[in-house]
């Protein structure tokens, strides 16, 4: 036996201003996929993430919900937390950027590098915001395209016609914080001298710590020649001060990779028996795997292994890089409810159906993964009810009910036992090289092999028969046999399933080992069933559901919609508005004469209003808020009556109420004081 390997690894820090969705979902699952299946193997491997809190839009989500930062990214980290937790992601730590060790140890790290001679400082001009006093990230400024014309358009590139530009060649530029007309300012930077590893990086790139496609996209930049980054930020900024630079700030992504670090100190401090120097020393033996999403290569593939470098730490010893998540074949969309939210995901459906779908369709490579909801549907039905479950349920009964619940000794298909016994190491090697698919295709291939033996053997027939009695306990022990094997193959995908079948089987945990074994004279437990199909209607109402989290969300309380894939959402602000634009809005008093719930909907109800002249029905995301709708019955509001209606999956939304507060039981319907009559104009 080989030395078990010490493996320490990580999945990208989500940002700690949205939720997490099934996009994300791809990344940490696969991660915790790979990480289970080292575990099972016997190795020391150590997963760690965090949440990543630091940066402007933080900031200014807090400011707008009128809590501190601490505060929002308190409530992100226990939300996700449980996100993860349910889709059985399993961290041995989840921790904070915003975290003491990470200060340390980014204070640390930067003065490492300042006296190496590694940081350069330099006056630069920028867009600045008179009113809120800061300094502008490009995607702060609007203004008209260069280009074309269009207005409204962000720092640094056109949304209509594509041009990418710099801020200073906006026309009429405006700050998307306060409206007002940005200034130019200069300010000293500081800067990490990234072409001071441009021979290293030359060669760490080459030597297989990358996949071929992201090597060679990371030699254009290496042959383009590598720039100074910009590492400081003014106040004000929510993040580390830098040593001996009052006013200056990291910038998010110098302390997010060092928050790796962090997550694995914070466990270390804790965990007397972990060595943190044993996993990030310059002469570590053990191996440090960082699993990303394409969009963030140059900050993984660069930047850290330059900064690990340059402070004297170990590099990692893999950057192992996915593609983005498409649902039906396009990117995830709002309107089309395929931007689904992990919750929302959880409230319908089991999580070991998207780890499996997920796992059948993940290659090594960075392509993008489509998940096709029908094919979802399908594949799981077919794949896990109807393939693997199946085995057992064929056969479980009938060695309950014909011998008591006990495996015979014998061995009915010695062949076929020795077969999934050869394929073991191939689906190991294609789990090591994160080749998800074809290790669920090999399994599957193993699954097929199996019902295939079992229908030919016919037990359910054999069973009528005089004297086949101990024939059918050898075919169907042999069954439940296979089907261990396969429980052991896919553990890593499928842990609930797995914990379900063990206790069915009546056996500890199992590991991969165990797959050289088999069960003999052995004492089942009750077989209960181990996974139900996927119902398509629950399909349904996930995608309506995630349809609702977009009309609640952006229709009624004033929440902003989640970011996408990680990123700010791009007008997650209230730029001032001129006084016609809000002249032009008809707000009235409205009498709710019936408030009541909408069948299927989870966050709608139904109000008929009376607007004076006539009456209106509109749909409003306040039912978490308002789960007795009758109490509302007889209330004034107000209302915007003059807003397009919308068509929605139960009606026609005719206008909109208007309430404030974060969302959930915090929505504050607004009413005017008493007097005032249904139809009248607010001014
Ligand atoms: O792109 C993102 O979502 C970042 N929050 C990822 C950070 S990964 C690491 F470097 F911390
Ligand atoms: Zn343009």
């Amino acid at each position: 036996m080989s030395e078990p390997r010490k493996i320490l690894v990580t999945s990208a820090l989500p940002y700690a201003n949205g939720s997490i969705h099934l996009g994300h979902m791809l990344e940490y699952i696969q991660t915790d996929m790979w990480v289970r299946f080292q575990k099972h193997r016997g190795n020391q491997c150590i997963y760690v993430c965090a949440d990543d809190a630091h940066g402007s839009a933080i900031m200014l989500r807090a400011e707008k919900e009128g809590i501190t930062p601490e505060q929002l990214i308190a409530n992100v980290q226990a939300e996700h937390s449980a996100d993860f937790a349910d889709f059985l992601v399993d961290f041995d730590n989840f921790h904070s950027t915003h975290a003491e060790e990470n200060r340390e140890l980014s204070s640390q790290i930067y003065l490492k590098l300042r006296d190496a001679g590694h940081i350069a400082t330099r006056s630069i001009t920028q867009y600045f915001d008179p009113e809120k006093k800061m300094f502008l990230a490009d995607r702060f400024i609007k203004g008209t395209c260069p280009k074309c014309g269009t207005e409204d358009q962000y720092g640094d590139n056109c949304e209509k016609c594509g041009a990418t530009y710099a801020p200073t060649d906006l026309k009429d530029p405006k700050s998307a914080i306060s409206g007002a007309t940005p200034v130019l300012k200069d300010s000293q930077h500081f800067f990490f001298k990234l072409p001071d590893f441009q021979q290293m990086l030359q060669t760490w790139t080459r030597s297989g710590t990358l996949q071929d496609a992201v090597a060679n996209k990371i030699a254009e930049w290496l042959d383009a020649g590598l720039q100074q980054w910009d590492i400081s930020r003014d106040a004000p900024y929510f993040g580390f001060e830098i040593p001996d630079e009052p006013g200056k700030y990291f910038y998010v992504w110098l302390d997010a990779p060092i928050g790796y670090m962090a997550s694995f100190k914070n466990l270390c401090n804790r965990t007397p028996e972990l060595d943190f120097d044993a996993f990030w020393g310059k002469d570590s033996t053990a191996e440090l795997y960082h699993f990303i999403g394409k969009d963030i290569v140059n900050f993984h593939a660069l930047f850290w292994p330059a900064m690990l470098e340059g402070a004297g730490y170990r590099k990692p010893t893999g950057i192992n890089v996915h593609g983005y998540l498409t649902v039906n074949g396009q990117k995830m969309s709002k309107s089309r409810g395929t931007f689904i939210k992990a919750r929302t995901y959880l409230d319908h459906l089991s999580p070991e159906y998207l780890r499996y779908y997920y796992a059948a369709k993940l290659g090594r490579g960075v392509d993008d993964l489509d998940l096709n909801l029908e094919d979802f549907v399908q594949k799981v039905n077919s794949d896990l009810v109807g393939k693997v479950v199946n085995i057992a349920s064929r056969c479980a009964g009938f060695i309950n009910k014909g011998n008591a619940g006990v495996m015979v000794d014998t061995n009915a298909a010695p062949e076929l036992t020795d077969a999934f016994l050869a394929a073991a190491p191939s689906i190991a090697d294609a789990y090591e090289a994160r080749d998800f698919a074809r290790a669920m295709r090999e399994i599957m291939g193993l699954a097929d092999r199996a019902n295939a033996w079992i229908a030919d053997k016919a037990p359910w027939s054999l069973n009528k028969q005089e004297g086949k009695q101990d024939e059918v306990q050898a075919i169907c022990a042999t069954g439940v046999n296979l089907f261990r094997q396969l429980v052991i193959f896919l553990k890593p995908v499928l842990p609930l399933l797995a914990a379900d079948a063990e206790a069915f089987l009546n056996v500890a945990p199992l590991t991969w080992n165990d797959h050289a074994t088999l069960l003999s004279n052995h004492q089942l437990n009750e077989f209960k069933p181990l996974m139900t199909r996927i119902d398509p209607v629950k399909v349904q109402a996930m995608t309506d559901a995630s349809k609702e989290d977009l009309t609640a969300s952006q229709t009624d309380t004033g929440e902003a919609a989640p970011a996408g894939n990680g990123e700010l959402a791009k007008d997650p602000l209230s730029p001032e508005i001129e006084f016609d634009t809000f002249a032009a809005v008809d707000l009235r008093v409205a009498l709710i004469v019936k408030a009541e719930h909408v069948e299927g909907a989870d966050k709608l109800l139904r109000l008929t209003l009376d607007i004076g002249d006539e009456t209106r029905n509109v749909f409003s995301g306040i039912k978490s808020a308002y789960p007795d709708p009758s109490k509302l019955d007889g209330r004034l509001t107000m209302m915007i009556a003059n807003l397009k209606p919308r068509k929605m999956k139960f009606g026609i939304s005719e206008g909109m109420v208007m309430a404030a507060g974060p969302g959930g039981a915090e929505i504050y319907l607004l009413s005017p004081d008493s007097g005032a009559k249904p139809g009248q104009r607010i001014k």
